[in-house]
C-alpha cells in the first residue's frame, strides 16, 4: 500500500501517509511541522507499513480554531489507528511527538507495541516556558507562522546542519511555512498545558528505543539519557551532528539504529 488516506477525528479530517506492507510502524511529526519529517523513515524502512500523519492543525490536515490537547492529539492517532485497521503499532514520535505518546500511554495503552523517542523529554513546561508558549502563540496572528520558523528553526536545527546541510534547513523552513496560525496556537496550548509525563516511565512495559542529536538544545543529550535511564530495559543512543530533528538531519546515522531496533520486534 502506498496511499495517502483521510481519516476524521473529532471533528477535523486528517491527511495521513501509509506507505508498504508489514507490522506498524507510527510517526509522530514534532512542532511546527509535519509528516514530511520522517520522509527519509517513510522512504527507508522497508518491511514495515509506515504510518504517518500530519497532525491537526499541521501539513494537509485541516486545523480546527480551538480544541487542542494531547488528549486529543493521542485520540486522533487512535482513530488512525484504527482507520488503518491497526491494532498495535511500534510507536515513534519526535519532541511533541513523543509528549503525544506518553498521552496515547495512558489513554490507549494496548495500541502501543514499542516505542521510539525522537529528542523528546517527559517533564511538563516549567511557568517560564508557559509564558514563553503564550508569547509564541502571539507571534504568528501579528507576523504570520514564517516569523515563527525565523525564532524556532536556529533551535530546532542542530550547528553541524545549519553549517553544513541546507537542504535539510530549507525543508524544515517548506514544513514550517505548511502550519496554519490556528494549528500553531493550538500545539503551543496543547504543550503548555501539557501534564508531565515522568511518573509514567517506570512502569513503560513495552521495548523503548531513546535516540537524540548531540547538538539538540531544546532536549539535550543529558535530559535525553536521564529519561532513558528511567525506562526499564531502555536504550539510548547519541546522534553525533544532529541537534533536535536528528532524523532528518543524521538519517544516515538514525536509519541503522531503527533498523537494528525494529528487527529486534520481529
Ligand atoms: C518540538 O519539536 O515538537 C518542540 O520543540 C517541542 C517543544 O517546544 O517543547
Amino acid at each position: 500500500m502506498n496511499s495517502l488516506v483521510q481519516v476524521v477525528s473529532g471533528g477535523a479530517r486528517l491527511t495521513v501517509a501509509v506507505v508498504g506492507t508489514g507490522p506498524a510502524l507510527l510517526l509522530v511529526h514534532g512542532f511546527p511541522l509535519d509528516r514530511e519529517l520522517w520522509r527519509p523513515q517513510v522512504e527507508g524502512i522497508t518491511q514495515w507499513t509506515r504510518i504517518a500523519p500530519d497532525l491537526r492543525g499541521a501539513g494537509a490536515s485541516e486545523s480546527p480554531l480551538g480544541g487542542y490537547s494531547m488528549a486529543r492529539y493521542a485520540d486522533d492517532l487512535a482513530a488512525v489507528l484504527d482507520a488503518t485497521g491497526t491494532e498495535t503499532a511500534v510507536c515513534c514520535g519526535l519532541s511533541m511527538g513523543g509528549y503525544i505518546l506518553f498521552e496515547l500511554l495512558r489513554r490507549h495503552p494496548a495500541r502501543v507495541r514499542a516505542l521510539i523517542l525522537c529528542d523528546t523529554k517527559s517533564e511538563a513546561d516549567t511557568p517560564e516556558g508557559r509564558r514563553g508558549r503564550d508569547d509564541l502563540a502571539a507571534v504568528p496572528r501579528r507576523e504570520g507562522v514564517a516569523a515563527v520558523g525565523e525564532r524556532l528553526l536556529p533551535k530546532l536545527l542542530g550547528r553541524t546542519t545549519q553549517a553544513t546541510r541546507p537542504a535539510v534547513l530549507e525543508a524544515a523552513r517548506a514544513m514550517v511555512l505548511r502550519s496554519s496560525v490556528a494549528g500553531v496556537a493550538g500545539a503551543l496550548a496543547a504543550m503548555r498545558d501539557r501534564s508531565d509525563s515522568t511518573a509514567l516511565l517506570a512502569g513503560i512495559a513495552v521495548p523503548t528505543l531513546v535516540l537524540g542529536g548531540a547538538e539538540d538544545e531544546v532536549t539535550p543529550p543529558a535530559t535525553m539519557r536521564a529519561m532513558a535511564e528511567r525506562i526499564p530495559g531502555a536504550r539510548y543512543v547519541e546522534i553525533g551532528g544532529a541537534g533536535h530533528l536528528a532524523p532528518m538531519e543524521r538519517p544516515d546515522a538514525v536509519m541503522p539504529v531503527m533498523g537494528e531496533f525494529l528487527k529486534t520486534l520481529g
